[in-house]
């Protein structure tokens, strides 16, 4: 399939650009800089310049290809609206590029609040709807376009898919930790995260591009809760610091923006998922990352 990528410059995208050529896919991506585009074209992609802000690049972009498979995201988490707005615009616009052709469009979502008091399931159907709601309710609005003749896919990845190079979430506690010299976790630490590795994560796209049916939310999961105490103790392991609990109030102040979503529970399963695309997790899990020293350079500033 020629594969048009949004974000394929990006920590997952990377490596799901390598599952899509090594499958024998043609992947055509847009990138922003010159850095990202020299990247990419090195690997074999056909580089278009363009942007989330230049809907006319997504446009062209999706109406040229057999599918898409949208990652970009601006991740301006300490003004969420811009990234919300930004990304329901991307997908508001591939979906009518491709309405009325039946052709795949996958997209990232998340597991937040998908259940209370157990982890959230494939079945469970995102509660965000509308732009004001997280990701702009983008999984919801893209699940809509079936309707509408798109092969829409909703891939729900863990809030951790780590490895080594990872810049997200658990490299920003890190470098927390490390500024504070404290690995804090929130309250008694029993919320849990759900973790993917990136190998896993990709194949997982890669997967649900060639074989999922349209409509089909996965979870790319591997483990289905790890408290957050644990994921402390870990960095402090890693980085011999000291492992303490951060009292709920004094959590924003900790951790800043990342401290309501180092709170939440987001745990999630992975069964449907395996048994539907026959996926099983192999890579290491985020504990042994940690262990492995995969965080040791990737930390972003605090
Ligand atoms: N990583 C995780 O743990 C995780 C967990 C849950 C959900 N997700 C979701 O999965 C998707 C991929 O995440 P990721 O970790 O791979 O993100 P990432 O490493 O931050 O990559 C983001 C990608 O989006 C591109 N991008 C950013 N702003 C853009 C803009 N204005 N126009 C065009 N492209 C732009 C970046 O391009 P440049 O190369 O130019 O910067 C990069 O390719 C996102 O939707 C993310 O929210 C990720």
């Amino acid at each position: 399939m020629h594969v048009f990528v949004t974000g394929a410059s990006g920590w997952i995208g990377s490596a799901t650009v390598n599952e899509l050529l090594a499958a024998g896919h043609h992947v055509i991506a847009i990138a922003r800089s010159d850095a990202s585009a020299a990247a990419l074209a090195n690997k074999g992609v056909h580089v278009v310049r363009g942007d989330l802000d230049d809907l006319g690049s997504i446009l062209a972009g999706a109406e040229a290809a057999d599918a898409v498979i949208h990652l970009a995201n601006k991740h301006d988490f300490s003004n969420p609206a811009v990234s919300n707005a930004a990304e329901r615009g991307a997908v508001q616009t591939i979906g009518e590029a491709l309405a009325g052709t039946n052709r795949p469009f996958l997209l990232a979502s998340g597991v937040a609040a998908l259940a209370q008091g157990r982890p959230g399931t494939e079945n469970d159907p995102s509660p965000f709807h509308g732009p004001e709601s997280p990701r702009g309710g983008s999984e919801n609005l893209a699940l809509e376009f079936v309707g509408q003749g798109v092969h829409s896919v909703s891939v729900r990845f863990a809030p951790t898919v780590h490895g080594t190079g990872d810049h997200g979430f658990i490299a920003r506690l890190v470098a927390i930790a490390c500024e504070k010299g404290i690995s804090g976790y929130p309250g008694d630490g029993t919320n849990r995260w759900a973790a993917v590795h990136r190998s896993d994560a990709a194949r997982l796209v890669r997967l649900g591009l060639e074989q999922a049916p349209a409509g089909a939310r996965l979870h790319a999961v591997a483990e289905e809760g790890i408290p957050t105490r644990d994921i402390a103790a870990a960095i402090g392991r890693a980085f011999n610091l000291p492992v303490a609990s951060i009292a709920p109030e004094d959590v924003p102040g900790h951790f800043g923006w990342i401290g309501s979503f180092l709170s939440m529970d987001l745990a999630a399963t992975s069964t449907a998922t395996q048994a539907l695309l026959s996926w099983t997790p192999v890579g290491p899990t985020l504990i042994e990352d940690l262990a492995a020293g995969a965080y040791s350079v990737t930390a972003t500033p605090a």
